[in-house]
Parts: structure tokens; C-alpha cells; sequence
């Protein structure tokens, strides 16, 4: 499948904010998601879409503070999850980043989200500590690094 990848725009906040909550179960929501995009001049937010009909596929978003940078959220819609669109996504961001002069990357998972833990460790990232009770669940996150 041809895909697209482009920046995120207000008129995607509705399908973001659908989800964000269906794949990740929370999200930051129209207001702030709203801000984020007009707002804050660390952030870029990113749509993956189907070439062909625009069909929403995935997003990524960071907070870039050259030479450091956090990806917030990355997801595939469930129905094309495991077809590399995960990774076409990941080589996007991390190009994007590259240009931007960034040299560390992080980012937080949940110790219980195998399927990801695995996906970032193939693409080279580290457990570098672990951040107690980060989410709403009392569930701890395990912080990785990735040196670009
Ligand atoms: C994590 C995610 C973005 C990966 O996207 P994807 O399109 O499914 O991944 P790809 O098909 O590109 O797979 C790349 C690698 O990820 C790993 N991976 C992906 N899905 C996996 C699964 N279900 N089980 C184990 N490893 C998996 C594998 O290492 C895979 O490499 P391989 O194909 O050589 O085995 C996607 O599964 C997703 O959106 N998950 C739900 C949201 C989420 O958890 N996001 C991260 C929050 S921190």
C-alpha cells in the first residue's frame, strides 16, 4: 500500500482524539491537542494516511528540543497493525529527527505492551530506567533511549 505521511492539522483532531482513545485507551484531547498543534513551538504531530483514498492509518507525535526529542504517541490503526506501516512510520520520525539535529531519542512504554517493547527494541532503543506508577493504572513505564 502507498502511504502519506503529512502534518497534522485541526481538521484531524476528531479522528486523532477517536484513536488515540480505541488504541492507547486515553488521549490528550481536542483542547490541548488543539493547543499543541497552534501552541507549542516543540511540537510536531503527524498523520499517516492511505494514498490512494486518505484513509487514516497510524500517527506519530514528538517534542523535538534539539539535540533531545521524545516521542509522545505512535500507533497504526489495529486493522493494519503488523503489515510494516509501524515501521514506515518509525523511519519517517526518525529521518525527521535526524534533520533536526537531534542525537537522543526517548520515549516511555508500558512494561505490559510487549508487541511495542518489541518493536522498539528492533529498532535499537534501550530500557534506561523505569518510571514508577507513570500511568493512570498504577502501571509502571519502562523509559528507552535510542542514540540517532
Ligand atoms: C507498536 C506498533 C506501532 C508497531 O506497528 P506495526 O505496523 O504493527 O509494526 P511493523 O509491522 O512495522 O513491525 C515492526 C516490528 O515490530 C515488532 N512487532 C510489531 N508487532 C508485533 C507484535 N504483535 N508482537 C511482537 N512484535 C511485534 C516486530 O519486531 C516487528 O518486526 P518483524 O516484522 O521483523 O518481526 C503497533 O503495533 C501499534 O500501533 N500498537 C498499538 C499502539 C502502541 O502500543 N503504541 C506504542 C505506545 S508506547
Amino acid at each position: 500500500m502507498d502511504t502519506l505521511i503529512r502534518f497534522m492539522e485541526e481538521k484531524d483532531i476528531p479522528v486523532v482524539v477517536y484513536n488515540d482513545r480505541r488504541i492507547l485507551g486515553q488521549s490528550l484531547g481536542d483542547e490541548t491537542l488543539k493547543n499543541e498543534l497552534n501552541e507549542n513551538p516543540f511540537a510536531y504531530y503527524f498523520i499517516m494516511e492511505n494514498l490512494d483514498n486518505s484513509a487514516f492509518l497510524g500517527h506519530v507525535s514528538v517534542w523535538v528540543d534539539s539535540p533531545m526529542a521524545q516521542i509522545l504517541n505512535i500507533y497504526v490503526v489495529p486493522e493494519m497493525q503488523t503489515h510494516g506501516l509501524g515501521s514506515v512510520l518509525m523511519d519517517f520520525v526518525l529521518e525527521f529527527l535526524k534533520a533536526h539535529e537531534v542525537s537522543t531519542l526517548t520515549l516511555e512504554v508500558r512494561q505490559t505492551n510487549l508487541s511495542a517493547q518489541s518493536f522498539y527494541k528492533k529498532y535499537g532503543f534501550v530500557k534506561v530506567a523505569i518510571r514508577k506508577q507513570y500511568y493512570e493504572n498504577g502501571e509502571d513505564a519502562d523509559l528507552m533511549l535510542k542514540n540517532l
